[in-house]
Order: structure tokens, then C-alpha cells, then sequence
């Protein structure tokens, strides 16, 4: 059931009559600056949610078929791990999917959040969850995970379960994966326990060609960040004038997606005007791959201990299971945003 709540929107400021502030704000800022970049995480509105769907279901995008397969597999050990009468958290729940797999092998799950900030198509995924799951109480919160937001569990730390999969934590520098893993084992406390998907590092063709995928869905998921800002905030971005750019850097570890302007042109926002050189590109997204070493490490720096780690066969991607230990926890000074 939802509660009959409807989800509610936290951690963001109101948006004015029109317009998301702080889309607003971020848009400003990030074409404002001498290299262009806008934060990935206002690339889901509805219809950025929906191609990102259309991705998942791509032959090149192996990250979901794989990291599916895997929790597949292993649903029945994670199950016995986790217990009974958890509360599942999910961070970045999209479509809720793959959660359909925990949920189905859970003893007795106490609940089930969805956190999203792609606040319709939450409530229309955790709405299609509820009706399939009448016995588990679904309670969609409509927020900014990056930001603080009020959790209230019942049963404490140990009673809980955070899943975030999809490696969306490679969208993070890894030093805002170290903070952000912090504060989150902080925010369920000793104890809390996280089932984390990241996709491997592996050869540069494979990685590429699931940014670059043939039917262009990728690109269109890009491009579609020029179009909401069209949209909602009086953008004038020609899209016949930008391109989908991505690549691996191999020094950095991550793929970049850019879109790149194909002209010397001029683009207006809200009224403030924006000078692109030709070949000058916003860079939209990274996408941060780890080995299976470099993420528990990464994870054991902010306080998470690796209870086991699962992989597929071709080693693509990586499921692993953490608690959370509580102090010490090691952060560089000034990386706890
Ligand atoms: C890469 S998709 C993964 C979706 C799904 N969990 C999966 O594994 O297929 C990232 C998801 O996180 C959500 N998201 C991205 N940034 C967010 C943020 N800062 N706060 C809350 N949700 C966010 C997006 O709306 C999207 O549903």
C-alpha cells in the first residue's frame, strides 16, 4: 500500500510558479562557468526517466542485464543476510525493478522506501509496486538523496537495508562517493546495511559502446537535458546544434558524456545569454568504473565493511553487500559535503 501519501518532495526549495529554483540555479551556474557543466542529476524528469528505461533494455548497456542477473543469483544469500522484517531504503529507485527481486525472497519485509528525484515517475512506479506487493507498506519520499532527508525506520540500523543500484554511485568523483557513503552510514547508523551495485572496469570498446549506442537512445537521453531547459526554463538550445559526445577517460576511470556545440552560437536561458565556441562542449556525466579492490576500499573509508561481494562471470559488474561500523571514519578534510 502507499499509506494513501502521496510522496513527499524534500530537500529541494520550492519551485517558483513555473520554474524548479534550483534546476534554475544549477543551469546558471554550470553555463556560467569557463568550462560548462551541468549536475547529472537534472537529467530526470519524466521523459529522462523514460529513455533512461529505454537504455536499461539496450544490447550494448550490459550494466543492467548483468547487475539483474546477478541479484537473480544471489537473492536467496542476500535474503538470509538481511534477515527478517527489514526495511528495504532504495536510493534512486527509477522504475523500482530490480528491488522486485529482494522484495520477492525478503522474510517478511516491514517496508519498502523509494527515494527518487524524478518525482511523477515515482509515484507511478512506487503506485504499480504497491498494487503487485498489496502486502508490503510502500512509502515513496519524492527527495534529493545528495541532501539531508528525514528517514524514520522502524527497528532500528540493523533492521535495515539500503539498496542503491544501477551503479549510480559512479555518477559520484570518488570523493563524493567516499562523503556521500558516509553520511548515509551515518543516517542509518551502526549496524545499517547497503547492497550497492558498481560496474567494473574492463576494456575501453565495451565500456564505450554502452554510451554510444547504435539506436542513439543515449544520445537522446543527453540531449534531452537541452530540451527540459528549453522546456521549463525558456532555453533556446537548437538540438540540431549539439551532439552526444562520450568516452572513456582511462586515467580518471570514468566515462564523460558531453554535448558538444557544433557551431559558434549564442543560447539564451531564463533571459541570460550563453556564448558557445564551435566544438566546445557542457559536460553532462560521468560514470566512475572501480575495480572490486578499489570500491571496498573506497567503502571502507567512509566507515562500510565488506561483508561479501558478487560477480558475474565475464566480471562486468559488481553487487556488494556492506555494514556500516560507525566511527572511525577516515574523510579527507573538507570531502564530507
Ligand atoms: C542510473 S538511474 C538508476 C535507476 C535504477 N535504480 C536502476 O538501477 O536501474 C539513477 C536513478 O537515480 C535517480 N537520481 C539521480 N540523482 C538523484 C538524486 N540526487 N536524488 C535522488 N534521486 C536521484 C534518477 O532519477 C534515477 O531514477
Amino acid at each position: 500500500m502507499t499509506d494513501g501519501t502521496a510522496s513527499r518532495r524534500i530537500g529541494m526549495p520550492a519551485p517558483g510558479p513555473d520554474r524548479d529554483t534550483e534546476f534554475l540555479k544549477d543551469v546558471l551556474d554550470g553555463l556560467g562557468q569557463a568550462v560548462k557543466a551541468l549536475p547529472a542529476k537534472h537529467f530526470y524528469d519524466q521523459r529522462g526517466s523514460r529513455l533512461f528505461d529505454r537504455i536499461c533494455e539496450l544490447e550494448e548497456y550490459y550494466p543492467t542485464r548483468t547487475e539483474t542477473a546477478i541479484l537473480a543469483r544471489y537473492a536467496g544469500d542476500i535474503a538470509g543476510k538481511a534477515g527478517r522484517g527489514v526495511t528495504l531504503l532504495e536510493l534512486g529507485s527509477g522504475s523500482s525493478v530490480k528491488v522486485r527481486l529482494l522484495l520477492d525472497v525478503l522474510d517478511e519485509p516491514a517496508a519498502y522506501i523509494p527515494v527518487d528525484i524524478s518525482g511523477a515517475h515515482l509515484e507511478a512506479s512506487a503506485a504499480r509496486l504497491a498494487a503487485d506487493y498489496p502486502e508490503i507498506s510502500v512509502k515513496p519520499i519524492h527527495a534529493d538523496y545528495t541532501r539531508p532527508f528525514p528517514l524514520a525506520v522502524k527497528g532500528g540500523a540493523e533492521r535495515t537495508l539500503a539498496f542503491f543500484p544501477g551503479s549510480t554511485i559512479g555518477n559520484f568523483s570518488p570523493e563524493e562517493a567516499r562523503a556521500f557513503l558516509a553520511r548515509l552510514g551515518r543516517q542509518l547508523g551502526g549496524g545499517g546495511r547497503l547492497l550497492i551495485g558498481v560496474d567494473l572496469k574492463k576494456d575501453i570498446g565495451r565500456l564505450e559502446a554502452a554510451y554510444n549506442d547504435a539506436a542513439g537512445v543515449t544520445a537522446a537521453f543527453n540531449l534531452n537535458l537541452l530540451e527540459r531547459i528549453n522546456r521549463e526554463l525558456d532555453g533556446t538550445f537548437d538540438l540540431a546544434a549539439f551532439a552526444h559526445r562520450a568516452f572513456y577517460d582511462r586515467d580518471l576511470g570514468r566515462i564523460e558524456m558531453h554535448l558538444e556545440s557544433l557551431k559558434p552560437q549564442t543560447v539564451l536561458v531564463a533571459g541570460a545569454p550563453f556564448r558557445f565556441q564551435a566544438g566546445e562542449t557542457i559536460h553532462t556525466e560521468v560514470s566512475h568504473k572501480y575495480t572490486v579492490e578499489e570500491f571496498r576500499d573506497l567503502a571502507a573509508d567512509a566507515g562500510w565493511r565488506a561483508d561479501e561481494t558478487w560477480t558475474d562471470g565475464d566480471h562486468l559488474f559488481s553487487v556488494h553487500l556492506l555494514t556500516f561500523r560507525a566511527p572511525p571514519v577516515r574523510l579527507r578534510r573538507g570531502s564530507d559535503a
